[in-house]
């Protein structure tokens, strides 16, 4: 993946917060571009909409929907007090929400008309989307427990899978989900880096 193959995204990227890399960001466009003509695509994990405008901008380009799931409570690094706590983010009850700036960047990026929110934890989205779905991105906990959960509920129904690795250890399919996931194609995000950035 190379850098010049970026996007013309629709707000510089670099004002919302987030922490994807640009050049992920180009990879999770360009699987959107490919996928998005053939089905929904979901994004689980949107936090301040950086990944969601990469894969909105696509999805607009195609014609197609993204439906950006989070509960925006945060990951468990992002709690008070965690490490990568933010404190523009603190919602002045103990906790923190990314729901404000989520919905001003996709806002400003004028995608209020392919992204669908959904207010929810990706197991409660999971019993309500129950389509088939052409492309699915992971980047919501990243605890084992919680990433297995996501992979469980929406591997099995997607025909290709990008997710995000673990600050700890991001599984690869255990043997028992792995006959479930034969069908599709999953591949950790930092597969699309050059070597030199993985
Ligand atoms: C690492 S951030 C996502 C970063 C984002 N993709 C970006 O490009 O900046 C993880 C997000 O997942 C959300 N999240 C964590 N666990 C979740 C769950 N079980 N269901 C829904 N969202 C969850 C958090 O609220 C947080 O906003």
């Amino acid at each position: 993946m190379s850098e010049s193959s970026a996007p013309n995204l629709p707000l510089d990227i670099a004002t919302v917060k987030g922490f994807l890399d640009p050049l992920e960001g180009v990879a999770l466009y360009q699987a959107a571009m490919d996928m998005s003509p053939l089905g929904l695509c979901v994004e689980i994990g949107s936090y301040c909409g950086k990944s969601t405008v990469y894969l909105g901008a696509a999805c607009q380009k195609t014609g197609g929907t993204l439906v950006a799931i989070d509960h925006h409570r945060g990951s468990e690094e992002n709690q008070p007090g965690e490490e990568y706590f933010d404190p523009d983010l603190d919602d002045g009850v103990g906790g923190m929400s990314s729901l404000t700036l989520f919905r001003d960047t996709i806002k400003r990026a004028g995608l209020e008309d392919t992204v669908v929110p959904v207010l929810a934890s990706s197991a409660m989205a999971a019993k309500i989307i129950t389509s088939d779905l052409a492309f699915v991105f992971i980047d919501g906990g990243h605890s084992l427990p919680a990433a297995m959960a996501d992979y469980r509920n929406w591997g099995v129904r997607v025909m290709q899978g990008v997710y995000w690795p673990s600050m700890t250890s991001f599984p690869t399919p255990p043997t028992a989900d792995a006959h479930r996931m034969t069908s599709i194609n999953w591949r950790c995000i930092q597969a699309y880096l050059p070597t030199s950035r993985r």
